[in-house]
């Protein structure tokens, strides 16, 4: 091998680094045993003796972040994060599993039930059905709170099978049914014989929810196809249920996220031509065909990275001998492929936009302490 005086190497540019080292700041090396150089350089002196700079720098930070929707529906949406660093991705993930808030069932009065479903299973199932509404309309409940048309939603259970028909029926949540004036169950009275004044019920709605303007032509529903219950010949269930809002970290039935998760960008290399038989092997090798095989003329094929971002990860074009030298599987440090799936109180998209006020929110907080 030559001698390499360093006096001759070429001078690099201002405030770039050696590509081996700019690969282990901004790439995790996934080898076949274990991934390699995961964790990420924030000190602003790490490079400093190599005469680079690596501090955040807001007008930087500003200038590369983009947000790149790639898939959205009602339901899901999957969208790239590029330029952020994985704590603050990891912050989002966080906060919408729970700290987004939504309305869910949090009492239930049961006033017959007669299914093979105990009392507290069948509480605990009406808990977990997604309420379609949107949280911001409502407050929160304190504990000396009385429930009122803006803390408080109330849905009616009542479903009952003929004994003498022998009718077997199954409870779905959409048989539960909004009732906009609030509860229909009068509490006992200290003196049962005053007949002169309204009798009262466990909530205290002063107007009916259906007459406020966000309700009046958009009635409150639940997410439908969920079996609560099945009944038999002469079992009933009548019971009111009390939705109220809150946020996951208190109980997952109020996260408004079936899940919200991100990965690193895959980045797949070959590192060397890969042709004829070898390509062929390779392109096998893949399960979500992230290889291709070109033709190059005069009867011979080379193996191209066609879909990269399929990558799994599953490593297994490299996981026999000698595979690692012709393929090298990275991903990028600072691009998210980030998907939410909404359980229906909010598009995913609002759901997004909320866990970035909620952390707006945090770092505000935490600066009006600091000052
Ligand atoms: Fe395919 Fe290799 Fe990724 S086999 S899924 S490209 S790790």
């Amino acid at each position: 091998m030559p001698k390499v005086d360093i006096w001759d190497l070429p001078e690099l540019p201002k405030n770039q680094l050696p590509p081996h080292l700019q690969l282990q700041r901004t790439r995790v090396s996934c080898n076949n045993d274990a991934p390699t150089n995961t964790e990420n350089i924030t000190y602003s002196g790490a490079y400093a003796s190599m005469g680079v700079d690596n501090m955040v720098r807001l007008n930087d930070f500003k200038e590369k972040f983009q947000v790149k929707v790639t898939k959205l529906n009602e339901e899901d949406m999957e969208f790239d994060l590029i330029g952020i660093d994985a704590s603050i991705a990891n912050a989002f993930r966080r906060i919408l599993i729970s700290e987004v808030p939504t309305m869910a069932i949090e009492k239930v009065l049961v006033a017959n039930s007669s299914s093979l479903v105990q009392d507290e299973v069948l509480a605990h199932r009406l808990g977990l059905i997604p309420i379609k509404v949107d949280p911001r309309l409502f407050d929160y409940m304190s504990e000396n709170d009385v429930p009122n048309e803006k803390n408080s939603i109330v849905f009616k259970l009542n479903f009952k099978c003929d004994r003498k028909s022998g009718e077997r029926r199954t409870v779905y949540s959409q048989d539960l049914k909004w009732l906009p004036s609030g509860s229909e169950y009068v509490l006992p009275t200290e003196t049962p014989s005053d007949t002169t004044s309204k009798p009262k019920t466990y909530t205290s709605f002063t107007s009916s929810q259906d007459s406020l303007p966000e309700f009046s032509n958009n009635p409150i529903t639940v997410a439908s196809d969920i079996i609560i219950s099945k009944l038999g010949p002469g079992q009933e269930i009548e019971l009111e249920a009390h939705a109220i809002k809150g946020i996951g970290k208190t109980h997952a039935k109020w996260s408004p996220v079936a899940t919200a998760w991100y990965r690193m960008l895959p980045e797949v290399v070959l590192l060397q031509d890969i042709q004829d038989e070898d390509a062929e092997i390779l392109v096998k090798k893949c399960p979500v065909k992230v290889f291709d095989i070109e033709d190059i003329g005069k009867g011979k094929k080379r193996a191209t990275v066609t879909r990269p971002r399929a990558c799994t990860l599953c490593r297994e074009c490299v996981r026999e001998p000698g595979w690692e030298e012709k393929v090298a599987l990275r991903r990028v440090k600072d691009h998210f492929i980030f998907t939410i799936e909404s359980t229906g109180a909010l598009p995913p998209e609002v759901l997004f936009t909320e866990a970035v006020k909620i952390l707006e929110d945090k770092c505000e907080r935490v600066i009006t302490e600091l000052s």
